[in-house]
């Protein structure tokens, strides 16, 4: 996975269809998304429930692209191997999941994985800086994680720019969850945002069977990230 800051969209398959992921992630793929972020929930750290690992290593042949795991699980530390084991590129765990995040970091950084910090809306990207060598990618929440289809929160935005400040020449992509649209797409972007995470942005519309309105919606959210 060779770093880059252009701009990457990462459809949620939280808003695929559940009973057609392989499809789905053909079909998202094949219309030019470049990651495939895969929600997981517990119904504990977040009041909703999603997927473990068997499903995302059920998925896991589906996606040629870089699979993306965005963990709102707590405690964390007891899944790491198991996510590693499903074979996915990057585990993304929540400042807010633990008292211990600098251990979490460390134990998904020595599965070989890359390693994501996430940071809920209420919480300040000071947070970051103590563990930014152990960091691959810092995931911004611009909603409250649980659900697709939420509002994106605009006080946001400072809090991306200070990051992308923070962050300087060092190798960490900015994430963007929650609330993605072509209306929001350039506001990250100017801030310093290289990944967009957007589910009911990309599917709304579409379906297996209409993929072609997957590709407009990814194409409609690159070009306004990419006017930015
Ligand atoms: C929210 C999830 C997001 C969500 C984004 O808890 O982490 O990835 O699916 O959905 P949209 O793009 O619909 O806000
Ligand atoms: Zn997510």
């Amino acid at each position: 996975m060779p770093f880059d800051r252009k701009i990457k969209i990462a459809p949620s398959i939280l808003s695929a269809d559940f009973a057609n992921f392989g499809q789905e992630i053909r079909a998202i793929e094949d219309q030019g998304c470049d990651w495939v972020h895969v929600d997981v929930m517990d119904g504990h750290f977040v009041p909703n429930l999603t997927f473990g690992p068997a499903m995302c290593k059920a998925i896991r042949p589906h996606i040629r692209t870089v699979m993306d795991v965005h963990l709102m699980i707590a405690p964390v530390d007891p899944y790491i191997d198991a996510f590693a084991e499903a074979g996915v590129d990057i585990i993304t765990a929540h400042v807010e999941a633990g008292p211990h995040i600098h251990r979490t970091l460390q134990a998904i950084r020595a599965t070989g994985k890359k390693a994501g910090l996430a940071i809920n809306p209420g919480t300040p990207a000071d947070a970051v800086a103590p563990v930014m060598d152990l960091i691959d990618l810092v995931c911004v929440m611009t909603v409250n994680p649980g659900f697709g289809g939420q509002k994106f929160i605009h006080s946001q935005i400072d809090k991306i720019r200070s990051l992308r400040a923070m962050i300087g020449d060092r190798p960490i992509h900015i994430e963007i969850d929650g609330g993605i649209t072509p209306e929001t797409a350039p506001l990250v972007a100017a801030a310093g945002a290289d990944v967009l995470v957007a589910g009911s942005g990309v599917f709304s519309g579409g379906s297996v069977a209409k993929p072609e309105v997957y590709g407009q919606n990814i194409a409609a959210i690159r070009k306004a990230a990419e006017a930015a």
